[in-house]
């Protein structure tokens, strides 16, 4: 019998990749999104798709007959978070636990759910209101299992590149913004301690492997678990990588920024995710090369500005 999964979500960088991989395993897939950041152009054909917010009372009847959720929705433009407590806590935490409430409601057998390396970046970011908020929903994960034996596995994501990552955001993520500025023939800007600044970075589609792995084994049962590459790459690494791969020989703009602007260090410790079979496979330069053609792709389209 076909399984069904829910994603919220699902019109977001990771929730839609997931969903294409999902549909492509056989899976039934339900999406729900409010369409706040994601796109309806996201959304693989074949999604049974509801526009809906997570904060509200109509997305339980949509958990009816679900096996595993997937929850991907969030608030999660750092600065937007910074800006905004209310609403973050609002969606992040108000919003998670409804979704909880939602798959205990609907006898879910497991729900999957985006956590963030956030918590692991150093005292500035642990104290920022979106890495609050993932804490806080890792703590409602741990109180839905003990009430309601609802199971869970939190994920923590490291830096998740890939098609369709979110290249509109006013501050976008490094790899999408070296790219479109070497597309525009522009410079792009590296800030001082580009050597140090080094971060994990893990493709869409690895991420998506670790998801499937959560479907069918239970022994990821009420754990946590990172993904990452298990390597860090320094901003000079990752500007030379992108570099290459478009063919370029631009060179940067160096700047100078807040040092409490600047994360810390991060490098996953995966070695509990490769404990229960998964590998991260995909090379910087494979990953780097399937973002540049889906970003070719979105300048033929006219979508960047
Ligand atoms: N991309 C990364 O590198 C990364 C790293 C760590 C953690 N995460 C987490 O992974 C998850 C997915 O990230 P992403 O990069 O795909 O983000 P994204 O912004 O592309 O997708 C999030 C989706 O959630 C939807 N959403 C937001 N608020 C909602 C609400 N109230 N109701 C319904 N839908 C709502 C948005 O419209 C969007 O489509 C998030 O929880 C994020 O915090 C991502």
């Amino acid at each position: 019998m076909t399984k069904k999964v829910l994603v919220a979500g699902v019109a977001g960088f990771i929730g839609s990749n997931l969903a294409e991989r999902l549909l492509k395993e056989g899976y039934e897939v339900v999406g729900i999104d409010n369409l706040a950041y994601g796109i309806p152009e996201n959304i693989p054909q074949g999604v049974d798709f509801h526009k809906v917010d997570i904060r509200s009372n109509d997305i339980y009847s949509l958990f009816d007959g679900v096996d595993v959720v997937f929850h991907l929705a969030a608030k999660n433009d750092l600065s937007a978070c910074q800006k905004d407590p209310v609403e973050t806590m609002d969606i992040n935490v108000h919003g998670t636990t409804n979704v909880f409430e939602a798959a205990k409601r609907a006898g879910v057998r497991k729900i999957v759910f985006a956590s963030s390396s956030a918590i692991e970046e150093g005292e500035a970011r642990l104290n920022g209101f979106y890495a609050i908020g993932k804490v806080t929903d890792e703590s409602i994960a741990k109180g839905y299992r003990e009430a309601f034996g609802l199971h869970f596995v939190a994920l923590r994501y490291f830096n998740v590149y890939g098609p369709r990552q979110d290249y509109r955001r006013v501050n976008p993520p490094v790899v999408s913004a070296f790219i479109i500025k070497l597309l525009k023939g522009e410079q792009p800007v590296l800030y001082e301690g580009y050597d140090e600044n080094k971060r994990d970075f893990v493709y869409v589609d690895d991420v998506n492997d670790f998801h499937l792995l959560c479907l069918k084994d239970d022994q990821v049962n009420d754990r946590m678990f990172r993904l990452g590459m298990g390597r860090s790459y320094s901003m000079k690494e990752v500007y030379d990588a992108v570099r290459a791969v478009v063919g370029s020989n631009v060179e940067p703009i160096i700047q100078s920024r807040k040092p409490e602007d600047t994360a810390a260090v991060t490098l996953a410790d995966i070695r509990d995710a490769v404990a229960v079979g998964w590998t991260p496979k995909t090379s910087f330069e494979e990953g780097l090369k399937a973002q540049l053609e889906f970003l070719k792709g979105e300048f033929a389209k006219g979508n960047v500005k």
